[in-house]
């Protein structure tokens, strides 16, 4: 019988993970189905019992039960306490639910091995203080940058967001005015902005000369942020489908200890019709 997994989330119609997953499974051998559930706002827990029940092996979680998903877990992975959010569960014969977290793990390998981004010695802006950013942070001060500031709509949020995180590397957050006057090599959008079809209130100047702007969002049109960026100096832009497919790379490995090549999916999904 075929292992199964599945990801939930609402909406999820056009969710890319089956066919990524499907993709993988192919590429490696592996004998496993994948599917998109759509579990009710109200009973994301019903759901993951149930699927649970018909012998699911794991499920990716994605908008809006990501916190859900770390609550119900009986087990959490370093990365997921950190981040305060699970996308990727591991059910065990137990009845055990082990929470994991490789949307971090996915965005470094997408900047670091897709965009061949060093981070080292980089001064980097986080832009947003929800779950996108802080399942960002520990990545990314792992990678060793010069510093990491993180600007936020309500710039408390961006302070105590840094507060939670102590080493060596430079932390730093505030509102987006208090940008004014400074550069950063790398920025991330990881804001629901672009969603509300509004502009961030960015400071100009912002990006140094070779900057890369990065929005943990794709759209095949482009994202108002990258376009945003571009007008203001960024010279290069790259969206986050790499980020999915990463993420999904790394989901993969936790459930079947088995790596994929992410090259050639990521470029059929970018060619996708
Ligand atoms: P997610 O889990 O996707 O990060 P979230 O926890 O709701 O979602 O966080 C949304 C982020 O986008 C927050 O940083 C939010 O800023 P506030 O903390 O000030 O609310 C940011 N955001 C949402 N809409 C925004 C807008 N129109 N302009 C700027 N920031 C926005």
């Amino acid at each position: 019988m075929q292992d199964s997994y599945c990801v939930f989330g609402n909406p999820i119609a056009h969710s890319r993970s089956p066919a990524i997953h499907s993709a993988f499974a192919a590429s490696t051998g592996e004998n496993l189905s994948y599917r998109a559930i759509l579990a009710p706002l109200d009973d994301f827990a019903g759901s993951v019992r149930r699927f649970m029940a018909a012998g699911g092996r794991g499920a990716n979680v994605t908008v809006p039960f990501k916190e859900e998903a770390y609550r119900l877990s009986t087990h959490l992975s370093d990365r997921a306490r950190q981040a305060g959010a699970v996308n990727t569960l591991s059910f065990a014969a137990d009845g055990s639910i082990h929470g994991d977290n490789t949307d971090g793990a996915g965005l470094l390998a997408d900047l670091q091995n897709n965009l061949g981004c060093t981070l080292a010695g980089r001064r980097i802006l986080l832009l947003g203080a929800g779950g996108a950013a802080r399942g960002a942070v520990a990545p990314l001060l792992a990678a060793h940058p010069a510093c990491l500031h993180i600007a936020n709509r309500n710039a408390d949020k961006a302070d105590q967001l840094a507060a939670r995180f102590h080493g060596d590397v430079p932390l730093h957050g505030s509102s987006f005015a208090a940008l004014a006057g400074q550069q950063f090599d790398l920025v991330i959008n990881a804001t629901a902005a672009s969603l509300a079809g509004e502009p961030l209130p960015l400071p100009a100047g912002l990006f140094a000369p070779d900057a890369l702007a990065y929005d943990m969002m794709y759209a095949r049109d482009g994202t108002p942020f990258l376009a945003q960026a571009q007008a203001q100096g960024a010279s290069r832009c790259a969206d986050g489908l790499g980020m999915l497919v990463e993420q999904a790379a790394e989901a993969f490995f936790v459930w079947r200890g088995i790596r994929p090549a992410t090259a050639a999916v990521l470029s059929q999904l970018r060619h996708a019709p």
